[in-house]
């Protein structure tokens, strides 16, 4: 791996821990102004400070994180649908590759839709991202999306990041599941997990837990940090929990001190 894929990894996945914290915000590709992404500009600041990396598109980068920021980005370049489409699978690449390196990103992230009818063109847009990528240094999350008749199980996201690693990605992401360490040791590239849908604080915190336990690098989590009641004391709750080994039960106590403290201001 050369010296820039290095580089740009080693902002994502932090050297001294090994782990990473990503801020999903790029859900508005599809769903448009999701509940707590209404105004991306004011919570992206208010988390900014506790994320490892932000993954967002282009345009809510451009329009809401200022370009001194210094934060990491993983660069949504994948879409094409919508919530109200009739498929969520048949993404297509949305990013050149020279806008991308013009954002100055740190690694570009696409969506496969294994067992989908558009399975075949999203596992070749990871490829052709993969080679663009690699010709400029910048590694691809790969995202393994799942479809609504798909299984959440080992077997199914096993596959799922399995074949992403085996087309090349640098990264996957997937979800948590019963047997996650298999879904782990049979991926040959670092795996975060992603949140999913909004859960109770205490879940979600058990989730990213247990998902670096088994394996995880990390999470790259979105709804259960910007949707909670204390999107600051989710953040810096899961980050203890990734970079510092918390327990979930320590890392709780830390976002209820956090919202008590939010109630009293
Ligand atoms: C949306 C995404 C999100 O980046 C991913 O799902 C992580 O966000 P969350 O924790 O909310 O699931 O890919 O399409």
């Amino acid at each position: 791996m050369d010296w820039g894929m290095k580089n740009r990894l080693s902002r994502i996945i932090k050297p001294d821990t090994g782990k990473t914290v990503m801020l999903a915000v790029d859900h508005g590709y599809f769903l448009g102004p999701t509940s707590g992404l209404e105004e991306p500009t004011g919570i992206i600041s208010e988390l900014i400070p506790w994320a490892d990396s932000l993954m967002l598109t282009r345009g809510v980068l451009r329009a809401s994180v200022k370009a001194e920021q210094d934060i990491p980005i993983v660069l949504r370049v994948s879409g094409g649908t919508s919530i109200v489409g009739n498929s969520l699978a048949n993404e297509g690449i949305t990013v050149a590759i020279d806008d991308a390196l013009r954002l100055n990103v740190s690694a570009l992230a696409l969506s496969i839709f294994v067992g989908s009818e558009h399975e075949k063109e999203t596992l070749l847009n990871l490829s052709k991202l993969v080679d663009e990528g690699q010709k400029f240094g910048i590694p691809v999350l790969a995202v393994t999306a799942v479809g609504r008749e798909m299984a959440r199980d080992a077997r199914y996201l096993g596959l799922c990041c399995r074949i992403a690693a085996e087309l090349g990605a640098h990264l996957v992401k997937t979800y948590y599941c019963d047997n996650f360490e298999e879904v782990v040791k049979a991926c040959p590239v670092p795996v975060v997990i992603a949140g999913g849908k909004k859960i109770e604080e205490k879940a979600a915190l058990e989730l990213a837990y247990n998902a670096v336990r088994d394996g995880a690098v990390g999470v790259d989590m979105g709804r259960n940090i910007f949707q909670s009641d204390c999107p600051v004391g989710m953040i810096k709750a899961v980050k203890q929990i990734v970079h510092q080994g918390l327990s979930a039960k320590e890392a709780l106590a830390i976002y209820n001190d956090v919202k008590k403290d939010k109630l009293k201001s």
